[in-house]
């Protein structure tokens, strides 16, 4: 096995600080709206739990389910929808919750997709926007945390499925 070391990127109380602060946004943003939180599986589960405990405004929620990476550290380039959403999207706005955005194909064809079922708006809210390998031209409109480059485990986030339980975000290093 090879040794695998974690650098501290963000502690626990600074993700609850900055989830705070961009649900206070978002929940002035979308008042008054028909609001759906779309979560990308797997990642975005504990991010998407603890920024709808945080929103003032009600909101719905589905998930989608997509595959690009299988257990390695870069995006295989082509985007599968292996679980579409059940809700009827059509007229609702729709925030996708991410964990990361990497090359930006994944939300690049997800926002073609709820577009092409009649969405009201389609927005992207990404527990990390990180940039140096982006490929698809997408807006991040709302971001906990902005990095240039590195794999990052924790709060969702995984290696091979491994790591997703930390309480806080790491730099994992091979
Ligand atoms: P994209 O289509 O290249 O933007 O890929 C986004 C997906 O790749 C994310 O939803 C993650 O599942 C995965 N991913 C990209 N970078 C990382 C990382 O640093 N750590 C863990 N997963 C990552
Ligand atoms: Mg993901």
């Amino acid at each position: 096995m090879t040794l695998q070391q974690l650098v501290p990127v963000l502690t626990k109380e600074e993700i609850e600080k900055k989830i705070t602060d961009i649900a206070e946004i978002i929940s002035r943003d979308y008042a008054g709206k028909d609001l759906v939180l779309i979560g990308v599986l797997k990642g975005a589960f504990i991010f998407l739990s603890d920024l709808v405990r945080h929103l003032s405004i009600p909101a719905q929620i589905d998930f989608i389910r997509a595959s690009s990476y299988g257990d390695t550290m870069s995006s295989s380039g082509t985007v599968t929808l292996t679980q579409p959403v059940r809700m009827d999207v059509r007229n609702k706005h729709l925030l996708l919750v991410e964990d990361i955005v990497d090359t930006g194909l994944t939300l690049s064809r997800m926002m073609d997709y709820f577009r092409s079922q009649g969405a009201a708006s389609v927005k992207i809210c990404a527990f990390i926007d990180k940039y140096e390998r982006r490929e698809a031209n997408i807006p991040v409109d709302y971001t906990c945390h902005s990095t240039q480059e590195g794999f990052l485990v924790g709060y969702g986030l995984d290696y091979a499925e491994n790591y997703r339980g930390l309480p806080g975000v790491y730099h994992l290093k091979m």
